[in-house]
């Protein structure tokens, strides 16, 4: 694949919160984030997809060092963040930069966009302010702002904009990777497709790696090198873009699948969509945590849990993998 040294790499990362679960009760776990691997090299995408509420975003939380794993390796550039002290995880910190996915809401309202880039170079750098300056308007311009913007104040600025800045803020390091929660999500579908491809021009020109989420795999499709499909806080299925789309094997990538518009009626996959309500993290399913919802379940899925192993080029958690691989 490549043979650079990867930036950033998860060995069974966890993250579990207690939570209080009612009165004379004691407190529960979710296991929010239970047992993630990844590599993730230079200029390249690994793309993390799942629903609402599987842990993508503490994934995202963790890979940031804006919260402390409870389990599993973290390594930044070659060395181990998970359990490193404050001062360490602080210098690493401007190496992995987010963009979040309410432009709304990520923006200071009372600052300039002018002040908003130039702040990591404040905190960060001792740029004097002619060349911060310089630096936030030659950034501005690559993330296709226009020059006048400098002085205007986020709430002038549409949802797509708004994006660009978030973006524009992110790079303003230069780091080596980006963490994308949900960025367009939250916007129109005629912009979805320019802030996606702006995230693509900015890695071939910058060279920068991203872990992009989405609970979307269409929106996906065209930026990810690898695609890592979580259920519950755990990976079902794992591995090249391409062979996740045209022959994926566990039955819940499968319903993604199913679930996304097609254009094209001769590649419509003739699968069910997702059945049922995503289960309640705080007392999941026993055995694959799928069998609740899977077409697929019978009584060993009821009981135990599959665990990771390569099926037909990629990794996939399911006892019926090497099956539905073969049919
Ligand atoms: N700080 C927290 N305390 C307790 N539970 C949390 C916390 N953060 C997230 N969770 C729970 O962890 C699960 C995963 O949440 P999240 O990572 O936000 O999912 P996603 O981003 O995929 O929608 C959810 O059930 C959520 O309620
Ligand atoms: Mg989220």
């Amino acid at each position: 694949m490549t043979d650079a040294a990867p930036l950033l790499e998860a060995e069974r990362l966890s993250r579990h919160y207690t939570v209080a679960s009612g009165w004379f009760r004691p407190p529960a776990t979710v296991r929010a984030l239970d047992g993630v691997s990844f590599s993730l090299y230079p200029r390249r995408t690994l793309a993390v997809v799942g629903e609402s509420g599987c842990g993508k975003s503490t994934l995202a939380r963790q890979l940031t060092l804006i919260e402390t794993p409870t389990g599993g390796v973290l390594r930044l550039l070659g060395r181990d963040l998970a359990q490193a002290g404050e001062r360490e995880r602080r210098a690493a910190r401007r190496q992995v930069q987010m963009v979040f996915q309410n432009p709304y809401s990520s923006l200071n309202p009372r600052q300039k966009i002018g002040r908003i880039l130039a702040e990591p170079l404040i905190v960060n750098t001792d740029l004097q302010r002619r060349a911060r300056e310089e630096k936030v308007r030659a950034m501005m311009a690559r993330v296709g702002l226009r020059p006048e913007h400098y002085g205007r104040y986020p709430h002038m600025f549409s949802g797509g904009q708004r994006q660009r800045v978030a973006i524009a803020r992110a790079l303003m390091l230069q780091p080596p990777v980006v963490v994308a929660d949900e960025p367009v999500s939250a916007l129109d579908v005629s912009i979805q497709a320019q802030v996606l491809n702006l995230l693509l021009e900015l890695q071939d020109e910058m060279g920068v790696a991203y872990v992009f989420i989405s609970h979307d795999l269409g929106v996906v499709r065209h930026l990810a090198d690898e695609v890592l499909v979580m259920y519950l806080g755990r990976p079902v299925e794992h591995g090249p873009r391409d062979a996740l789309f045209e022959h994926p094997v566990h039955p819940y990538t499968r319903a993604l699948l199913a679930a996304m518009p097609r254009l094209d009626p001769a590649h419509r996959l003739e699968r069910a969509p997702l059945a049922g309500e995503l289960p309640s993290p705080l007392d999941p399913p026993s055995g694959c945590a799928f069998h609740t919802r899977c077409p697929l379940a019978t009584s060993e899925c009821r009981q135990l849990r599959p665990e990771l192993r390569p099926v037909s080029g990629r990794l996939v958690a399911c006892h019926h993998a090497e099956r539905i691989a073969a049919a």
